[in-house]
């Protein structure tokens, strides 16, 4: 749904959107996430024909992002990091507005207003952010479009906001939209997107499905088990992960999970300890993160 070949974005001099490549498959959630200023918007921009490519390609639904922009323009729904409808008219107006721009039969306006759960009557300006988001998001799909750009939907957000904005993220996709979302929280990123692409300093330094990053990013292991007793044969016997007894719980360290476990188990039944809890945590996505952007 979208490619891009050698994609970039000279501001003057500045080259802010580093001769990129990535493809988008129907029915992702593509997260291409980043730190502050690593080129995310301007990639939003100019895949959704609001600013030039100075270089490079893009396709978005088969069409040419340089030579068929009404045919592009048809095919996606943007939505900004800033909101961008009408603060003097109501919701409904907006819509209502939007519609005709898109030649969108008026029942449609009332659907959305429905599945977003929008407050039609009030202005605009008079909304609070969480449903200025809203309502910029379901500007966006009214054509149904079967691209979806959403450029930081969920920053400034209050948790229970950004989950009811996650919750509608995941119903649109599953609703057929394809979405391109840009983000810096790593958290969002990982729960949401099918594949992610890390972008720094206008260059694309990895990218995978959240657990292929993770896992090429998982360094050592921690686990920890809290046992009945510790026994000091188990620390000895087990000296390989590293144990470190700290009260009824014992710190290991291990490449592997299953490695691990083929060893801890017979030993734990040679001295009759009983497991209590067992914990263990790897590399998580910030951790790649911070990796790939240091
Ligand atoms: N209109 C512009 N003119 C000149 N430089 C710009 C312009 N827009 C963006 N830049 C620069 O290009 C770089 C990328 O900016 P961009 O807004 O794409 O980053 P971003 O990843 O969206 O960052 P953020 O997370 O802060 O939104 C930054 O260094 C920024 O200062
Ligand atoms: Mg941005």
């Amino acid at each position: 749904m979208i490619i891009a070949r050698n994609l970039t974005k000279y501001y003057d001099n500045f080259l802010a959107v580093d001769h990129i490549n990535f493809h988008v498959k129907k029915g992702e959630i593509f997260g291409f996430l980043g730190p502050n200023g690593a080129g995310k918007t301007t990639t939003v921009r100019m895949l959704s024909c609001l600013t030039k490519i100075s270089e490079g390609e893009a396709y978005i639904n088969g069409y040419s992002v340089r030579d068929e922009k009404v045919m592009v323009k048809k095919s996606i729904g943007v939505v900004q990091d800033v909101a961008n409808l009408f603060g003097d008219l109501t919701v409904r107006q907006n819509l209502n507005f939007m519609a005709e721009l898109y030649h969108v039969d008026k029942k449609r306006v009332n659907e959305v207003i429905k599945q977003f759960e929008l407050p039609a009557d009030k202005k605009f300006s008079k909304l609070s952010f969480g449903f200025k988001k809203r309502a910029t998001l379901a500007a966006a799909v009214l054509h149904e479009p079967p691209v979806l750009f959403l450029d930081e939907p969920t920053v400034g957000l209050d948790v229970k906001s950004s989950r009811a904005m996650q919750k509608l993220i995941i119903e649109l996709n599953k609703e057929g939209h394809t979405i391109f979302l840009t983000t810096h929280n790593m958290a969002i990123a990982e729960k949401l997107s099918h594949r992610l692409v890390i972008i720094n300093r206008g260059k694309i330094v990895a990218e995978g499905t959240p657990q292929e990053l993770k896992s090429m990013f998982t360094k050592v292991l921690k686990i920890e088990v809290t046992v009945n007793k510790v026994r000091r044969e188990i620390l000895e016997e087990l000296r390989d992960f590293h144990p470190r007894a700290q009260g009824n719980t014992i710190i290991f360290s291990a490449r592997s999970f299953q490695d691990f476990l083929d060893a801890f188990y017979p030993v734990a039944r040679k001295y009759s300890v009983v497991v209590l809890s067992m914990n263990s945590s790897g590399a998580n996505i910030e951790d790649v993160f911070l990796e790939v952007t240091k």
